[in-house]
């Protein structure tokens, strides 16, 4: 196949592959992504810093002839191969390259050789040299300086800066599943990049938001973040202003949250979801932006990307046989497993339902919510039997209106 490669920077290119057609990675939805990888020719030595997913090969091959011409180089040759990341997006490629050029030295976290050779059993016997926050590798006239960021977002990830043109190759961390023709922030809406990037921090990296600030941290001590020019990562569009990823990074993992509060509902006769439109007329009163979710037909990885800059929820499904709608169940677990707690704020909860007979949704609801680290506010619940009447409408909107008014305060 023929594709292109694309120069970055003297001697830097980037050679990953589009993946024009995925829509789930990591249990969440998307509209495509990228597998980035990047060539950097020193004078003794080419490097290539990460790989791209099985399948992939023969596009991040044509880019990689593609570079070498670029270069002027006949003969292609890679002398090293930093796995910033074992995971099979970042990796499957890496045996096919071993098999070419079986001298290639490859470099990666200490933990991420067992990993790759669990992986690839064919790397077995290849020798791999393990790197450590602080080391330095010299290619010639170019040199990278290697900082372990393990969780972000798996125990091996490393990060690898680029001194001399300030090129941090970050893999995962600052990405986005986004795939354009064009590779730089400045090339899309600065919005909907934005907006990709939120739905990536929220479903890959909030659990991880503690570190996320060490990190910047540890990076700024070393005088390493200072020398960052642009952060290519391993997923969507290279930022070429490196603050508004890491202003957004910063936000997001400190709970730095917007006036907004995001309504989540399922319904089974209308009567839960009269509930939630009258809950957000209330809050849209009060000039508090709001976030709807029907639970019958939004993803739940989009439900948390509005929640992760939201101030609060308002959550409410009919009961069920005494419990919860079945619906929220999968929301209720995934709120678990991303812990927004992490970010250092419980965001507040309210919770409404309707009911038949016994009622039950709203204390189970409740009790999950409040495991789940959020700041439940029990006294402003609403149940309603049956269909809502015009007196109930009104607690509704006065719910979403008082909530509205607390997170002004
Ligand atoms: Fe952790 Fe993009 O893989």
């Amino acid at each position: 196949m023929k594709a292109d490669a694309v120069k970055i920077a003297d001697g830097v290119y980037w050679v990953g592959a589009l993946d024009w057609d995925a829509r789930e990675f990591h249990g969440y939805t998307l509209d495509g992504t990228t597998y980035n990888c990047y060539l950097v020719f020193g004078d003794d030595k080419i490097a290539l810093i990460d790989n791209v997913y099985g399948g992939f090969f023969p596009q991040q091959w044509a880019r990689i002839e593609d570079a070498f011409a670029q270069e002027g180089k006949d003969e292609i040759q890679i002398d090293v191969v930093v796995q910033n990341h074992i995971e099979n997006d970042h990796s499957t490629t890496l045996p096919t390259i071993v098999d070419k050029f079986p001298d290639v030295e490859i470099y990666c976290t200490q933990i991420a050789i067992p990993g790759l050779k669990k992986l690839f059993p064919v790397l077995e016997d290849k020798e791999m040299n393990p790197i450590k926050t602080g080391d330095t590798l010299d290619i010639g006239g170019k040199s990278f300086t290697f900082i372990n960021a393990p969780m972000l977002h798996w125990t091996d990830s490393n990060f690898t800066l680029y001194n001399e043109e300030g090129i941090l190759f970050s893999n995962d961390a600052f990405g986005q599943h986004y795939c354009s023709g064009k590779r730089y922030d400045v090339d899309v809406d600065a919005k909907e990049l934005e907006n990709v990037a939120k739905k990536y921090y929220a479903n890959l990296i909030t659990l991880s938001s503690p570190l996320v600030v060490n990190k910047v941290k540890e990076m700024e001590d070393l005088g390493l973040l200072q020398k960052v020019k642009m952060i290519a990562p391993c997923h969507g569009q290279i930022w070429t202003n490196p603050q508004t990823i890491l202003d957004l990074y910063t936000k997001w993992a400190t709970g730095d949250a917007d006036d907004k509060i995001t309504v989540i509902y399922d319904t089974m006769h209308h009567s839960t979801q009269k509930l939630a439109h009258q809950i957000a007329e209330g809050i849209i009163s009060e000039g508090v932006d709001v976030s709807m979710h029907y639970l019958k037909e939004d993803h739940e990885s989009d439900v948390v990307t509005d929640v992760l800059d939201s101030k609060a929820i308002c959550l409410g499904v009919p009961t069920m046989m005494n419990n919860p709608y079945p619906n929220v169940g999968k929301l209720i677990y995934y709120f678990n497993c991303l812990s927004f707690a992490n970010c250092g704020v419980n965001k507040k909860a309210v919770t409404f339902s309707s009911k038949g007979w016994g009622g039950g949704a709203i204390k189970n609801l409740n009790s999950a919510l409040e495991e789940a680290g959020f700041d439940v506010l029990a006294d402003d619940v609403l149940d309603v039997k049956f269909l809502p009447n015009e007196s109930e409408l009104e607690k509704a909107y006065e719910l979403g209106k008082n909530i509205a008014k607390l997170i002004k305060e």
